[in-house]
């Protein structure tokens, strides 16, 4: 093996009520007063309530921003940078899916870096360090709260990318699964969906390393046990707990290892056809498998034992195959069976998404090697869906 760095700086609360913690945290990093931001998803559904209650038992003043907007672009990160400036204050607190944890890292390194949030697209290209920043999901997905990645879109032109850098990743997740529990099905199914796709592909990606592998593949085998639980029963606290620990752990994982076609493709699908994230990473993810099987058999079939496929008595290749069964089988359960059709892509947009997507850097990673027509025959596979 060559020499791999393992390194995780944030750290990770996590438990029923944990986000009711909040307050204390922020008093031991010694600040005054927090930027809370978020949507207004996130108010409306109450989920700031406990937050909030745990700021003012601390006496910690706040300012609310609850403009975040979904794939977020440069002008509401300067108008939320603006008021975190102007206010005074100290620690960004970001409360959402991956917009609003996103939005809250690019406001706290703005707050202290020169320029534009896009001058920083790159890794490693902010200079000086952020606010401190607590993140808190909502979702069982991103994973954005163990992570140096803020993904930003360029509202111009379309196009979605990412500033990553250690100054980046959160000083504190708090990972509460009582914060998920009024997630409709379908979010819950495109998220975790994303969340896999996140543990897969950082699983069987050329970077992968021996830490990140055990952290995929414990998430890949909470995500088996517990996806389709949530989707059927939101209530069923144990799946919840299950899926935003499998999505935080998924993050541990493909921070340190970037991820692979899916991750290219769904980019520009987000960002042109206005394709959720998960959904997106979802719709391709079983024809980016099969392509990359026959590079590493023998992880394809970790991964089809691990969704309780049969395996006995076929060749490395067939077995790795049925990990490709085992997703589709999980996606028509969990009802993921759109196509890029019924997004209004069609047959004369392929050569161009694929070509943007490849100018991601986690085409490298993938760990077979594509072309550009590699990936337009991925996605023509992916027109249809599973219906
Ligand atoms: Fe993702």
């Amino acid at each position: 093996m060559d020499i791999k760095v393992y390194k995780m700086p944030t750290e990770i609360i996590m438990g029923r009520g944990a986000s009711e913690k909040v307050g204390e945290k922020v008093k031991e990093l010694n600040v005054k007063k927090a930027f809370i931001v978020t949507d207004k998803g996130v108010v409306n559904a109450g989920l700031l309530n406990g937050i909030i209650e745990s700021l003012k038992k601390e006496n910690i003043e706040y300012v609310l921003f609850d403009e975040v907007e979904s794939d977020p672009g440069i002008d509401m990160i300067e108008r939320a940078t603006e008021i975190a400036k102007k206010s005074g204050c100290e620690i960004t607190i970001g409360v959402g899916g991956g917009s609003s944890m996103d939005s809250a890292k690019a406001v706290a390194a703005m707050v202290t870096n020169e320029g534009k949030i896009f001058d920083y697209i790159g890794i490693g290209k902010i200079k000086r360090p952020a606010l401190p920043i607590i993140a808190i999901p909502t979702t069982a997905g991103t994973g954005s709260e163990a992570t140096y990645w803020s993904v930003l879109t360029d509202k111009k032109t379309k196009f979605k990318t990412g500033v990553g850098s250690w100054y980046l990743m959160p000083t504190v997740a708090i990972v509460d699964p009582l914060l998920t529990k009024s997630l409709p099905p379908k979010v819950t199914a495109i998220t975790g969906m994303d969340a896999l796709t996140h543990a897969l592909e950082s699983y069987v990606c050329k970077a992968t390393q021996p830490i990140s592998e055990a952290l995929a593949l414990h998430s890949m085998k909470l995500i088996a046990r517990s996806l389709r639980k949530a989707v059927a029963n939101g209530d069923d606290l144990d799946a919840r707990e299950d899926m935003i620990m499998a999505s935080t752990i998924a993050a541990l994982a493909f921070n340190v290892t970037r991820l692979g076609l899916a991750h290219a493709l769904a980019s520009p699908l987000g960002a042109h056809f206005n394709i959720p994230h998960g959904l997106a990473n979802a719709i391709v993810l079983p024809h980016v498998m099969e392509f990359n099987v026959m590079a590493v058999p023998e992880k394809f079939t970790e991964i089809a034992v691990i969704f309780e496929e049969n395996i006995t008595g076929l060749s490395r290749m067939e077995a790795g195959m049925k990990a490709v069964e085992a997703i589709k089988k999980l996606m028509r359960d969990i009802g993921i069976v759109e196509g890029l059709k019924d997004f209004g892509v069609k047959e004369e947009d392929l050569k161009p998404i694929a070509e943007e997507a490849y100018t991601s850097g986690n085409v490298a990673v993938n760990p077979r090697k594509s072309t550009v027509d590699d990936l337009i025959k991925i996605l023509r596979k992916a027109m249809d869906g599973l219906k």
